[in-house]
């Protein structure tokens, strides 16, 4: 297939660009580089299936230019502003870079009749709710970025029955591994990089939501996109498990080869929009076959050496 990656130059983007060269698909990359580096597709550049856009999503014209030159079989959707605390900073950020990248990438997908779309949706679009998650639980955002996400699932809906899309809207847990620009383990190994005399932590250590190593979510994305297929196809993704954010700083610090004590700033929420604990029910995506091999607290021992060794 002829894949469109947005936001390809990213930490999950990146790596999913490495892996649909492996399976053999033709790949174009979008990305303004806001967030993405070059340096995460060093190997996808050596490759001749290989092409990449330095383009804003924002400036439809240019993006309906690639939509009219290049033929797509399907676009993954990537590209928003990935920094939820950033997004508190300024309402105007996520609704243009989380929400109105979707609309146009649906636009051109209208516009030229691509037919298929996988979108990278997050368990942010629920807030914080007691229970486990299930694909129909009530969505009720509480940051801007999450309000977004759930704006551009409700528009890929939309266009999904209006203009005869198949879409897969994947909700992600959090995802951990190498090439991330940021989230709770790279925030922990900066600090001591700083060698502070003690570790900061946000909040009061007992925030728990379940991590998911970046190559295991590819390998469920994949999975979903080929073999889940009603027309608006919507999963949760993730371990059933959680991990506190006390015993990732422990992890850091024992990964990092540091000795400080941890001091807790307090509270329940470590910034305003956080939603401090969630937990998946996974069982739509395990009766389509798919169970994650690690459980979250490994995948998070696993980013961190990982980060560490590549950082
Ligand atoms: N990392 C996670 O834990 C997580 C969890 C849930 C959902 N997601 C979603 O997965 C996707 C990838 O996340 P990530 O962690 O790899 O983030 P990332 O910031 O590394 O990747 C997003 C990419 O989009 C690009 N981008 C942003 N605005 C753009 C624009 N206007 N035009 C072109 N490119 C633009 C950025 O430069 C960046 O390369 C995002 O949609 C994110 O919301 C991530």
């Amino acid at each position: 297939m002829k894949i469109l990656v947005t936001g390809g130059a990213g930490f999950i983007g990146s790596h999913l660009v490495d892996q649909l060269l492996e399976r053999g698909n033709q790949v174009v990359c979008v990305d303004n580089f806001i967030l993405g580096r070059r340096e995460h597709l060093k190997d996808a550049m050596e490759h001749p299936d290989f092409s990449l856009y330095d383009l804003d999503l924002l400036e439809l014209d240019k993006l309906d230019g690639l939509f009219e030159r290049e033929s797509f079989d399907a676009v993954f959707h990537f590209a928003a502003n990935s920094d939820i605390r950033a997004g508190t900073e300024s309402t105007e950020r996520d609704l243009q870079l989380t929400f109105m990248t979707s609309y146009h990438v649906l636009e051109c997908m209208q516009k030229y009749n691509v037919r298929k779309i996988l979108f990278a949706s997050t368990g942010a679009i629920f807030g914080e709710q007691a229970g486990r998650l299930r694909e129909d639980s009530p969505a009720l955002p509480e940051s801007l970025y999450g309000a977004s996400k759930l704006a551009s699932e409700a528009f890929i809906s939309a266009f999904s029955g209006l203009y005869d899309i198949q879409a897969w809207v994947c909700r992600f847990p959090n995802v951990v591994g190498d090439r991330s620009t940021h989230g709770i383990i790279y925030d922990l190994l900066e600090k001591l990089d700083g060698n502070p005399a003690q570790l900061e932590v946000l909040g009061d250590g007992k925030q728990s939501k379940p991590y998911m190593y970046v190559h295991e979510l590819i390998e469920a994305l994949l999975y979903i996109f080929e073999n889940a297929d009603e027309k608006m196809n919507l999963f949760n993704i993730g371990p059933s498990d959680r991990t506190t954010v006390a015993d990732i700083a422990k992890l850091v610090l024992e990964g990092y080869g540091a000795t400080q004590d941890i001091a807790y700033t307090g509270g329940s929420q470590g910034w305003k929009g956080d939603v401090p604990t969630y937990e998946y029910d996974t069982q739509k995506l395990q009766m389509l076959g798919w169970g994650p091999p690690a459980t979250s607290f490994e995948s998070v021992k696993l980013a961190v050496k990982k980060i560490i060794e590549t950082r």
